[in-house]
């Protein structure tokens, strides 16, 4: 493992964990609310995942669910280029889940990518009503987390560009 000056040891060499100086633990497996770390240790897992990719640990319908998608040949079909009854079947339950609020869906792959999305959609139908708009502004806690890219740093106020 590589050291760096100033830089305890940590869990892992090839990526960043959420604190550099920090020893993580090693997670093997899962199965129910617990995850097994390499030492042997089980840990209560209260979340099952980050707020956006909440899946649970093993589950066992989430697993059969993917496994079938793949078998199909057809992995992800999340695009703009290809109608799929998977994407219609989950986008009319996100629908029905709005009350009919809401007409369409647009999936991503992670939150930041769905908030980078709002961003420039809500910024985008301004412009294309009036480019002088003045409604350039979006409203954010101080501090909130939105997300890993800029455009979603930018809402947290955490960063200023
Ligand atoms: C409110 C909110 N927006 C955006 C994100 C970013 O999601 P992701 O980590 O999937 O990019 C999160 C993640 O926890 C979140 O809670």
């Amino acid at each position: 493992m590589t050291s760096w000056p100033g830089i305890a040891q940590t869990s892992s060499e090839y990526t960043f964990l959420r604190d550099l100086r920090k020893v993580y633990p090693q997670i093997l497996s899962g199965k129910g609310n617990y995850l097994t770390t390499k030492d042997g240790r089980e840990v209560f897992d209260a979340c099952s995942g980050a707020a956006v990719s909440c899946l649970g640990v093993a589950n066992q319908r989430v697993i059969e669910a993917i496994h079938k998608q793949l078998k199909s040949g057809t992995p992800y079909l999340a695009s703009s280029f290809w109608a799929n009854d998977v994407v219609e079947d989950l986008s009319k339950e996100l629908i029905q889940g709005t009350n009919n609020q809401m007409g369409r869906v647009y999936l991503t792959g992670s939150g930041s990518e769905a908030m980078e999305a709002a961003i420039k959609l809500s910024r985008q139908y301004f412009y294309e009503q009036d480019p002088k708009t003045p409604r350039v502004n979006f409203i954010a806690r101080k501090n909130s987390y939105h997300g890993n890219t800029l455009g979603a740093c930018c809402r947290e106020r955490v960063v200023h560009v």
